[in-house]
């Protein structure tokens, strides 16, 4: 037997008889985010809970989850459509949906949150999952912006506790940044870190620094653009046109600012600036901030930078 044929078995036996350590995760919010992580999460043989306030939330998230399992069954089996259903069948079967958080992390090997990005409400919220859940539960957080450490000093667990930054949309982007605190324990990291291996993607290891690795690169970037508006170096459009031809950029500052949302920008922006003033980098800028003070948010609100029909 070849070596690559030998690799490729061993690969094979390996994988199929695997055993997940994280076989039950929990997920709370079902908003775009949490949608995400939950589709994938059933897609590749993990049992899911999907946790939101209520059940008309939750009835709007299973359908949107549905209709993007379609999609990747149409992508994945273009020539066997009974396996495709089959795919949608057997992932909405493994997932679940619950409006109460505590019931839900009772069952739970990780629990993962992707409510509103706020530090008291995560705060309160793993406060409470901390007296419901097994010790043996790890906790992580999809925060883009805040501090896991902050988060996590909620709870007594903080060794079990990290950070698993998805990007959106979840099923189509491969990376997932993995934090570990000072305080998470190397079980807890190697777990998290061998779950997002078997959730399909492309793991990286992080500190607890503001923004990881990505956000901490484009963040400060965004800014730069539009602190290069407001001194009228050259308009937005041919700013974006640079990024995208001279630096094969898919898309340049101002069409992903509009797509992530000027206000979350802001929001970002206004959170380190307050947790770390002397850094020029994260000081939002006026303009920014006026556009948002007339609620020209990006895509979301039909004009931000651009014009959206
Ligand atoms: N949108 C992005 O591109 C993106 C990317 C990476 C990380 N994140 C982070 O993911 C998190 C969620 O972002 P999103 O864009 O999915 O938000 P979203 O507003 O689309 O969804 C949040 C959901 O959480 C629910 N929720 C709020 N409080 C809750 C609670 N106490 N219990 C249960 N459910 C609750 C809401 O009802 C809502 O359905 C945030 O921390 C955000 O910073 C967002």
């Amino acid at each position: 037997m070849s070596f690559s044929v030998l690799t490729a078995v061993r690969s094979f036996s390996s994988t199929s008889t695997m055993k997940m350590a994280l076989k039950n995760v929990t997920v709370i919010g079902s908003g775009l985010m949490g949608s995400g992580i939950a589709q994938v999460a059933a897609q590749t043989g993990h049992n899911v809970t999907l946790v939101d306030v209520s059940e008309p939330i939750l009835q709007k998230a299973t359908a949107s989850i549905k209709k993007s399992l379609e999609r990747v069954a149409k992508k994945k089996y273009s020539d066997n459509a009974s396996e495709g259903e089959k795919f949608v069948a057997e992932s909405l079967k493994r997932l679940t949906t619950n409006t109460s958080a505590e019931a839900s992390a009772k069952s739970a090997d990780i629990v993962i949150e992707a409510i509103v990005e706020n530090v008291k409400v995560k705060q309160d919220l793993f406060k409470a999952l901390d007296k419901a859940a097994p010790s043996s539960t790890l906790f992580a957080s999809n925060t883009s912006s805040l501090s896991i450490t902050d988060i996590a000093s909620a709870t007594q667990r903080k060794d079990r506790f990290g950070g698993l930054h998805f990007f959106n949309p979840v099923p189509v982007m491969k990376l997932l940044e993995v934090i570990r605190t000072v305080d998470t324990s190397d079980d807890t990291y190697n777990k998290m870190m061998e779950f997002g291996k078997n959730l399909g993607k492309q793991t990286i290891t992080c500190k607890d620094t503001p923004g990881f690795v990505v956000n901490r690169l484009l963040v400060p970037y965004m800014g730069e653009a539009m602190r290069m508006l407001e001194r009228g170096d050259a308009t937005a459009k041919d700013i974006d046109i640079a990024m995208k031809l001279g630096a094969g950029y898919p898309m340049g500052p101002f069409e992903l600012m509009d797509y992530v949302g000027l206000d979350t920008t802001v929001f970002i922006m206004e959170g380190w600036h307050e947790k770390y003033p002397d850094n020029p980098l994260f000081e939002p800028s006026k303009l920014l901030k006026k556009l948002v003070s007339e609620g020209k948010l990006g895509k979301k609100s039909g004009e931000g930078i651009y014009k959206y029909d």
